[in-house]
């Protein structure tokens, strides 16, 4: 990866999906800038959901959470820009819809925590783990934009 720059997983979850909105969650994250580095649409199985949620087993919402995830496709995949993490976390807003910022994906599109149509790696180590389990390495496409200089200050 380049210097300066940050790697992210997003996930248009089921509900998304469903709803016809993954053009719309591409439509912001490109917006803004970040920079599309693999992409795949899969129906994951329960065993690999609980892999991805494994940090939230025991908890009362880790079951339904579950059956959500695996409910219908996803849409799966790997962002990089400087700061990636938190800037995409603040593109889709608060793990609540009630809470998320107005503007964001959340707030604009969704109601309830359960129903909250997209996931971001919440941290850089996080995202490390995740984009490894979603994508092997020959997924990951290295390109360069010719807007890249106008986006990316380094
Ligand atoms: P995500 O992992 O999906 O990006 O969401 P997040 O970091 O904003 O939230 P996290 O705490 O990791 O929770 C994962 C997902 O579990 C569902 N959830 N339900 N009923 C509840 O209180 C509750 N809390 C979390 C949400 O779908 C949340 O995105
Ligand atoms: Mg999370």
């Amino acid at each position: 990866m380049e210097a300066g720059l940050e790697r992210t997983l997003v996930l248009v979850k089921p509900d998304g999906v469903q709803r016809g909105l993954i053009g719309e969650v591409i439509g912001r994250l490109e917006r803004r800038g970040l920079r599309l580095i693999a992409a795949k649409f899969v129906r994951i199985a329960r065993a690999f959901a609980e892999e991805h949620y494994a940090v939230h087993k025991g908890k009362p919402f880790y079951d339904p959470l579950i059956a959500y995830i695996t409910s219908s496709p996803v849409m799966a995949m790997v962002w990089e820009a400087p700061d990636a993490v938190g800037a995409v976390r603040q593109t889709l807003g608060a793990t609540r819809p009630l809470e998320a910022a107005p503007g964001s994906l959340r707030h604009d599109f969704a109601l309830e925590v359960g129903r909250n149509l997209v996931h971001a790696s919440d941290s850089a180590e996080t995202a490390a783990l995740e984009v490894d389990l979603w994508f092997s390495k020959g997924d990951l496409v290295v390109w360069e934009r010719a807007v890249d200089p106008w986006i990316f200050e380094g």
